[in-house]
């Protein structure tokens, strides 16, 4: 069931770059923050690291969840956060989890590569480009 709270949510996945030798420890301090910080903001989800990269899943009410990831694209913990998917939604996939730490296994590393390869466009690329086009013609024609 869709929960009120939930009404209106976005997801944000985006993949980073750890700093140079950070390790377990600098891990655990990160979600000792997001443990305390993210309850009151309805922020869930979860945060994979391991081969260098950061991946994490941001999910909640939209200005919550902007908020921190330009909070947290200004950590120097890491660098380079690229988004690679951001969606509306109803349903939390972490329902529950204010955020959980994993260290990505193999298998999961290469498909955290291969959404970062292949950025997904969180419309329909078509209908994207379409409207696009109606705009930069108005702007075309404009006096
Ligand atoms: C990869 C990464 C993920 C982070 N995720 C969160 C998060 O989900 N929530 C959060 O509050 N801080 C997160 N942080 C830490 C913030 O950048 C910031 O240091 C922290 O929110 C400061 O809060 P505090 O001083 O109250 O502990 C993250 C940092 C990094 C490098």
């Amino acid at each position: 069931m869709v929960s009120p709270m939930n009404a209106h949510i976005i997801r944000l996945l985006y993949i980073s770059d750890a700093a140079e030798g950070l390790d377990e420890e600098a891990v655990t301090a990160i979600l000792k923050s997001a443990e305390k910080n993210n309850p009151p903001l309805g922020i869930t989800g979860v945060l994979v690291f391991g081969g260098g990269v950061f991946a994490q899943v941001l999910e909640g009410p939209e200005r919550g969840v902007l908020g921190k990831y330009v909070q947290v694209m200004g950590d120097s913990r890491h660098r380079n956060c690229r988004i690679v998917h951001i969606t509306t939604t109803v349903e939390r996939l972490f329902e529950g989890v204010s955020m959980a730490a994993l260290q990505a296994l193999p298998l999961e590393l290469a498909q955290i590569a291969e959404l970062d390869a292949h950025r997904k466009e969180t419309v329909p690329p078509e209908d994207f480009k379409n409207l696009m086009n109606v705009f930069f013609s108005r702007l075309q024609a404009l006096p």
